[in-house]
């Protein structure tokens, strides 16, 4: 086989992982606040806001979703049309590649939808200018015409919300920044909180599961939702071939090596990071993209995937020069630190 046939064996592979992935994403999406695990204080931030804005008759204040991936974005936007009985126009960053991309959503948009806009950092600058109008006084400024006969006039749109999502709330400008009435920042969910999800999912795909189990699996799930999702369903493969088709903590344990996925839910990516930066760079400080380089992976996956879990779990720390190596991280490979009076 060529190597241009392997590596379209591997897209194509990829792609069916990404569409069994989407798939089972959207059968096990929480549609309304009560079925939402975990995030008590953005629930109930929300539900103040739903309630509110269902009294007074008006468009919700638009919000701004930040946070690593995987831990409900997409879901809680859905959900917030949802609850407040809305239409959903989803679209993204990228995808808005010209101003006119833009208007031509806003135009199609009724009174109260929620828009939602995934990867908002993404959004060319031009386009983000013709947001701004919209957010603030719900107008849209359109250009008729060429050279010198050209006019500007103002459409009035459909009061909307607009529903934002990033995984790098630092990229956003302050313009857009501040058009925002509520910024919530989804953090990294506890064992407990995963537990759920994985024992609601369970229930949805009709698996059974012990209580060991659904904890093995949670406490692999690097903090993640989608990830405990993700687990879930290798384990019941593995509980349906192997086994008697119940997710036991025994199964989980084994399902999950077999996949390389360790105790603390690092995979064989994060473990490469946490090894490199421990034996070919001292244990640091190195640049992130020296790193990603080092591990064959693109700089902003290693940023928004990666390093927020090690940071998280305590193994890498940001300073001023780059990333370094803790002592819990040479624990967690099995290795000493040999300096670590001058890594510290
Ligand atoms: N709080 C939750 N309770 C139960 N399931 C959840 C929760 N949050 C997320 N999930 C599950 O995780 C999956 C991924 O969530 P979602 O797509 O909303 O993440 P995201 O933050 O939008 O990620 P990305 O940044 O990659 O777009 C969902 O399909 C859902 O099944
Ligand atoms: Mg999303």
């Amino acid at each position: 086989m060529t190597s241009r046939e392997t590596d379209e064996l591997i897209r194509v592979a990829a792609a069916e992982v990404r569409d069994e992935e989407r798939e089972f994403d959207a059968a096990l999406r929480p549609r309304w606040l009560a079925e939402f695990v975990g995030q008590a204080r953005i629930k109930e931030q929300f539900e103040l806001l739903v309630e509110g804005t269902r009294a007074r008759g008006e468009p919700l204040d638009h919000v701004l979703l930040s946070g690593p991936p995987g831990l409900g974005k997409t879901t809680l936007a859905g959900i917030v049309a949802n609850e407040l009985g809305v239409g959903f126009r989803p679209t993204s960053g990228p995808a808005l590649e010209r101003a006119g991309d833009l208007a031509a959503i806003l135009t199609n948009l009724e009174e109260g939808d929620v828009l939602f806009v995934d990867e908002v950092h993404r959004m060319p600058r031009t386009v983000e200018e013709v947001l701004y109008p919209a957010l603030e006084d719900f107008k849209l400024d359109v250009i008729i015409g060429k050279g010198p006969s050209a006019r500007s006039i103002r459409l009035d749109l459909p009061r909307f919300t607009l529903v934002a999502a990033t995984t790098r709330p630092g990229l956003i400008t302050l313009p857009l920044r501040e058009r925002f009435g509520f910024s919530p920042r989804l953090d990294y969910y506890s064992h407990e909180e995963l537990a759920q999800v994985v024992n609601r999912s369970a229930g949805i795909l009709g698996t059974p599961v012990e209580t060991a189990g659904a904890e093995e699996i949670a406490r692999r799930s690097r903090g993640t939702p989608r990830i405990a999702n993700r687990l879930l369903r290798r384990v019941r493969d593995y509980a349906q071939v192997r086994g008697d088709g119940r997710v036991t903590h025994e199964t989980a344990g084994l399902a999950l090596s077999l996949f390389e996925v360790d105790e603390r839910g690092l995979d064989k990516l994060d473990l490469s990071i946490l090894s490199s930066l421990v034996t070919k760079f001292q244990g640091g400080p190195v640049g992130l993209s020296t790193l990603a380089a080092s591990v064959g992976e693109e700089t902003e996956t290693i940023e928004d995937v990666y390093e927020p879990y090690l940071l998280q779990l305590g193994f890498i720390k940001r300073t001023p020069r780059g990333r370094v190596a803790t002592e819990a991280a040479y624990g967690h490979l099995g290795l000493t630190p040999a300096r670590s009076g001058e890594l510290f």
